[in-house]
């Protein structure tokens, strides 16, 4: 983390806990609600963000006054989920995966071709009787999920090696999050993980420090890695959402009616992000194969899938508690199956 952003949290943590003392912040006296997350500002996330931020700035503007810090400013996501469980911000997006190390619940959505489909994955996560256990299981930690955001599809690329089969990535290091899961992913595929904070991913591919990467498509472009990274294979091994947290305690000191007028906001939050999403990622396809000269791929995913097999067993063996959701997917997977994207 370099200075400027250690500076940054410092000062928010001392604002923190000023505020938290004197119940008020801004100058009209309104509460400050602090967001904090890891996108550019041309990301969706930030678009949904903003679009929080003016719903609720309308409605409670009298009360709160909401901001939004992109770019990774409070720290990496894992930071700004440690300044959310202790209050020194309010809120901050933190994808599925790292969340798995907070409460094991949330490995389920890690799995690697867990859903069958975009569409199973959507169904997914608007089913609250799945959702909800995951959301709350984090309550003792002091924080809360409150609504999700789509992350597309997470495929692997590399500098100058396609990646068409497990095979293809032996010997090569790649960088995953950091999540135990992930890890297991990539050994079972054969590959060697690098697990860091996504700040340090363009780095450490331009310095060759790592042969690639996995992510969604906006990452070839929004972050640059496409610039370093030749070639995207659609092995389609995750769908990992990214989720919305908030301090629980911030969440409890709200009145019936603002908790409804949050609630909305965070449906809103979901809405837009998910409408901005879908041409975001038809944008960055074009931008990287046209400007960038990223090549896609489309690999035989079957021995990527029997690869990973084992990695769904041993998880529902260490927490049976995950198997009804389990199941409850493979409902949702077997009236949307697989439909492959391709060029
Ligand atoms: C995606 C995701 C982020 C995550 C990042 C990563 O961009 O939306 O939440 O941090 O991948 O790979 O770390």
């Amino acid at each position: 983390m370099n200075n400027f952003r250690k500076h940054l949290i410092f000062s928010i943590i001392i604002l923190a806990a000023t505020f938290s003392m004197t119940g008020c912040s801004a100058a009209g006296g309104q509460r400050i609600v602090r967001i904090g997350h890891n996108q550019s500002v041309n990301h969706p996330t930030h678009t949904a963000l903003v679009a929080f931020q003016n719903y609720i700035n309308e409605k409670l503007g009298d009360r709160y006054s909401v901001e939004v810090y992109p770019s990774e400013l409070l720290g990496s996501q894992t930071d700004m989920v440690q300044l959310t469980q202790t209050g020194a911000i309010d809120f901050c997006i933190a994808s599925n995966a790292i969340l798995e190390t907070f409460s094991q619940d949330y490995e389920i959505f890690n799995l690697p071709y867990l859903f069958a489909s975009s569409e199973a994955y959507h169904q997914v996560m608007d089913d609250p009787k799945i959702t909800e256990p995951i959301f709350d299981s984090t309550e003792k930690a002091g924080f809360r999920a409150v609504t999700w955001l789509d992350a597309g599809t997470r495929n692997f690329y590399t500098v100058n090696k396609p990646i068409e089969s497990p095979a293809d990535l032996k010997g090569l290091k790649i960088r995953v999050q950091q999540s135990p899961t992930n890890v297991e992913m990539m050994r079972l595929l054969g590959g060697s993980a690098a697990p860091m904070g996504f700040g340090e991913v363009y780095t450490a591919l331009q310095s060759h420090i790592i042969d690639g990467a996995e992510n969604n498509e906006m990452a070839l472009t929004d972050n640059g890695h496409g610039d370093v990274c030749k070639y995207y294979s659609y092995d389609m091994h995750q769908m990992v959402p990214d989720i919305l947290i908030a301090n629980d305690a911030f969440l409890n000191g709200l009145s019936q009616e603002e908790l409804d007028i949050f609630q909305e906001g965070f449906r809103l939050v979901n809405q837009v992000q998910r409408e901005a999403w879908v041409e975001a990622v038809e944008n960055a396809r074009d931008r990287a194969r046209n400007q960038q000269g990223v090549q896609f791929l489309y690999p035989d995913q079957e021995p990527f899938v029997e690869a990973c097999r084992p990695l769904h067993k041993s998880i529902l063996q260490n927490n049976p508690g995950l198997k009804d959701i389990y199941n409850a997917i493979q409902t949702y997977n077997a009236i949307y199956p697989a439909q492959r994207d391709s060029d």
